[in-house]
């Protein structure tokens, strides 16, 4: 994504993790010219991606960021564009508060980091750059895929996922949000949010912690309500085959379309945001306040 200014005087690194204050590295701090042109290109990616989800509305925007407790990292290419630099995409994380509802019915609270929105350039999509960008991720983060939310992924990330990082086998929801076989039995502390008090326990409960019954019964959950609610433009699932170096959470299935490995979600609820026709979701979302 090319922009009428000089990306590398904009991002100094390969990948810029941006949060609420608009800053990309000291260049950027107190320059308003520097950070109008970063919300410039926060908007264009934003509208992008949306419009690649076929959202009628985007998720992500330089004024969403700046009232969210999200972060963004973002891609460059510096070399492309006769050494402006061009924009190769970007993922949006943040935590939230979830509800969980264990097999049971019992709700529990939750506030693992989820993805919120993830986008590369259609031209440079099936490069190995989402890769890139999510790995660079996790490593900040210092987080596996499988310990994270995923906000109503769309055919295409789910088919990421699947590739990327051999997470295949979801488990059922009734919300907008999808985790993975090994979200429950892999938790830490890297899924409580730093914000709550609530320690290693907050996650769960502590009432929950330690007893592998109720470990299994905690992997039905409900999850929370997510900011997206858009239908996807996937091109289709591709096929369950690992490459990641992260263990994969549930070992490497036989090669199947993904529906068959049961990864698509199957129903979802209606939703406050304008939205095109649904696709299909694991059911309604129920988020903490
Ligand atoms: N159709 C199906 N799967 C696709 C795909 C497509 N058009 N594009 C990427 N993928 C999946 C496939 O598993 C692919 O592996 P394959 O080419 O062997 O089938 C794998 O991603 C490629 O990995 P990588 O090159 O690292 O991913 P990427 O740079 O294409 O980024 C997305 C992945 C999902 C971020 C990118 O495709 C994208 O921006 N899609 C449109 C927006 C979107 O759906 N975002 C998700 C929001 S929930």
């Amino acid at each position: 994504m090319e922009f009428p200014f000089d990306i590398n005087q904009l991002f100094s690194e390969r990948v810029s993790i941006l949060d609420q204050t608009l800053v990309a590295g000291r260049k950027s701090a107190g320059r308003p010219d520097l950070q109008a042109h970063i919300a410039t290109v926060i908007d264009e990616l934003g509208r992008a991606s949306a419009k690649a989800q076929q959202l009628t509305a985007p998720i992500t925007s330089a004024s969403k960021l700046q009232t969210q407790r999200h972060q963004l990292y973002l891609l460059k290419d510096a070399e492309s564009n006769g050494g402006r630099g061009v924009v190769v995409g970007f993922l949006k994380v943040g935590y939230k508060k979830l509800f969980l509802l264990d097999r049971q019915g019992a709700h529990i609270e939750a506030e693992p980091l989820c993805v919120l929105d993830f986008y590369i350039s259609e031209n440079l999509q099936r490069h190995g750059y989402g890769l890139e960008l999510f790995d660079f991720m996790l490593q900040h983060k210092n987080l596996e895929p499988v310990l994270m939310a995923y906000d109503r992924p769309s055919p295409k990330f789910l088919s990421f996922l699947a590739k990327q990082y051999c997470l295949t086998q979801s488990v059922p929801q009734v919300n907008n949000f999808v985790v993975f076989e090994g979200f429950f039995l892999n938790r830490s502390g890297s899924l409580c949010a730093p914000l709550t008090d609530q320690g290693m326990y907050g996650f769960f409960g502590s009432a929950e912690k330690g007893s592998p019954q109720k470990a299994r019964r905690r992997d039905q959950t409900l999850l929370s309500d997510g900011e997206r609610s858009g239908a996807s433009g996937a091109e289709g699932s591709s096929v369950a085959v690992c490459s990641s170096s992260f263990p994969p959470a549930v070992g490497i299935l036989p090669v199947l379309p993904l529906p068959q490995c049961g990864l698509l979600p199957t129903k979802g609820p209606p939703s406050s945001r304008p939205v095109p026709p649904p696709r299909p979701l694991q059911g309604q979302t129920h988020e903490l306040p």
